[in-house]
């Protein structure tokens, strides 16, 4: 198969006139598109329902970016049905031709990168750096999935020994019910929905509510892209009415979910409880929450260290699972370093996503908007607020980056509890053992940094801060596929490492056979 070594897809530099004008372009081409209809698209086919979901641009409450149709619990069957008719073929197209789909997909997402980009920026209120940056890791899945296939389907690895021939491959699992969440809704949604299907499965997908048109956009792209009918079926609905009958449906082989902790538990319970009629364990990948760290220790220049923490706090409004929502700082640079989150906090703007150069953006829906103004009123009782401190103006969910001081790290709740807004609690630590006792205090393990030139204080981190990935000197969002592979601890998730070297085994199973000669 022809393909280079894998490389991460470049991010666009809009400060570059003639790409800053191709965005503006795709962004009218995409506004032109606005407030159409989107079907269920089951076995290849168009489904129109009588009830259908309106998803809004949340820069914009008035402005609708489609209407979706809304699948109930018969579609959901016949989802199933469908993926698991196309399952028993689709099993042995060889893995190549398998990856080939995807890496026709990807070329076809980069040729019009800036309109898929667009899409994110109207539905998810991504500015266009973050916007850039999912269409840009979207690609990045697809590429590297498809060469992650064609080298498990490679001879194995075995200690071989005489008269014998043993063969170990990773076969497919079954149909998996994939269940993504709005905060990426390209990349992680395509990520793992061609994870399991370059790997042999069929899918029935379920995309999240507040984003139903990125991912009608991206089936839409799998089609093009030459992927059969049934091997990826499209059911938008409510969690309640059709995601526990797909977890709890006797033929789901595996349910692979990101989203918060309390659905990621609901489906982690549902499906370990046999069905009847079930013959296997059902498999469950789950990535969850996070409430993020980042530490400072003393001796550091506590502007590179604010820097930081200002934009892992608040890139795409904190909506990130990575994002820090916790700075833990040492008592010697805690005022230096505060001083200058809160100068820094202050200089960003909030507007309207579709405008060049807007620092923040809208939260995704009014449900977000409500529940983060609500962290921020009992923030204020635990700690000074600096910055922010409540709504922003504008026809969207504009939310002030809103920074909280002298927050007790272990009780607070605004330490403790995921708020997923741009919402950071400042907090002073007596020394930097004290720093990481705070920082491994909540229940969740997902991302975490250090600022610090000690060495042992940062070989002390590596051993002792308990996250799956872990940033010294530097942000702690943006992780690059195949470079700093994802995945959380505890209550963060199952640590399933997306964009890493391990992430396909999930999705197969391990058969050895064995030749006497
Ligand atoms: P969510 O849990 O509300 O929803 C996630 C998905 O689950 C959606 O598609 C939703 O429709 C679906 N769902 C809801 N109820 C369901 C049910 N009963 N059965 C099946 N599916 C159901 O999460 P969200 O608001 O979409 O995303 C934000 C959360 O995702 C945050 O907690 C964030 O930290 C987390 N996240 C984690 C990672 C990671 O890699 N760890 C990445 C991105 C987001
Ligand atoms: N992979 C995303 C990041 O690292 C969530 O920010």
């Amino acid at each position: 198969m022809g393909v280079n070594v894998f490389k991460n897809e470049p991010f666009s530099d809009y400060s570059n006139p003639e790409r800053k004008r191709s965005m503006e372009a795709a962004l009218d081409l995409v506004a032109s598109q606005l407030g159409r209809d989107y079907d269920l698209v089951i076995n290849g086919k168009r489904i129109s329902t009588e009830g259908k979901s309106v998803s809004i641009n949340p820069s914009n409450k008035d402005q609708v970016i489609g209407r979706v149709a809304k699948a109930d619990q018969s579609h959901a069957e016949e989802a199933m049905q469908a993926a698991l008719t196309t399952f028993d073929w689709w099993k042995t197209v060889p893995a190549k031709e398998r990856a080939r789909v995807l890496l026709r997909a990807s070329a076809i997402m980069r040729r019009r990168k800036d309109e898929f980009s667009s899409w994110l920026v109207y539905e998810a209120g991504k500015n266009w750096g973050e916007a850039d940056a999912d269409t840009a890791e979207a690609i990045d899945f697809l590429e590297f999935y498809a060469r992650e296939m064609v080298r498990l389907a490679e001879d194995q690895n075995l200690t071989r020994i005489e008269g014998e021939d043993n063969e170990l491959s990773y076969i497919p699992l079954g149909v998996g019910i994939v269940i993504p969440p709005w905060n990426f809704p390209l990349a992680i949604m395509a990520g793992m929905t061609a994870a399991a299907v370059v790997a042999g499965n069929t899918v029935v997908l379920k995309p999240a509510t507040p984003t139903p048109v990125i991912a009608a956009k991206f089936v839409e792209l799998l089609e093009e892209a030459g992927l059969p009918a049934g091997v990826v079926n499209y059911v938008p609905g409510s969690g309640a009415v059709i995601g526990d009958y797909l977890v709890d449906h006797p033929k789901t082989r595996f349910i692979s979910f990101t989203g918060s902790k309390e659905v990621g538990i609901r489906i982690y319970e549902r499906a370990a409880k046999v069905q009847k009629g079930q013959i296997w364990l059902k498999r469950v990948i789950a990535e969850m929450g996070g409430k993020d760290a980042l530490v400072v220790d003393k001796g550091v220049n506590a502007k590179e260290a604010a820097q930081a923490i200002v934009t892992s706090a608040f890139g795409f409004s904190g909506q990130k699972c990575s994002a820090c929502s916790r700075a833990i700082i040492h008592e010697d640079l805690y005022d230096e370093v505060l001083n200058h989150v809160v100068e820094m906090t202050k200089q960003l703007t909030v507007g309207p996503s579709h405008e060049y150069n807007i620092g923040l953006g809208p939260v995704v829906d009014e449900a977000a908007y409500n529940n983060i103004l609500n962290y921020i009123e009992i923030g204020k009782g635990e700690g000074r607020v600096l910055v922010g401190g409540g709504k922003a103006e504008g026809n969207g969910f504009f939310i002030q980056p809103t920074v909280i001081a002298d927050v007790d790290g272990r009780n607070a709740r605004v330490a403790q509890e995921e708020i997923f807004g741009p919402v950071l609690a400042v907090i002073k630590a007596k020394d930097f053992d004290d720093a990481l006792e705070i920082a491994n205090s909540t229940e969740f393990g997902l991302t975490g940094g250090v600022y610090s030139n000690d060495r042992f204080n940062l070989a002390k981190a590596r051993e002792q801060f308990h996250v799956g990935n872990l940033y010294f000197n530097r942000k702690i969002t943006g992780a690059l596929v195949g470079v700093q592979p994802f995945g959380g601890f505890n209550m963060s998730g199952t640590d399933s490492k997306a964009g890493g070297y391990d992430y396909l085994l999930q999705f197969t199973q391990a058969k050895l056979v064995v030749e006497r000669y």
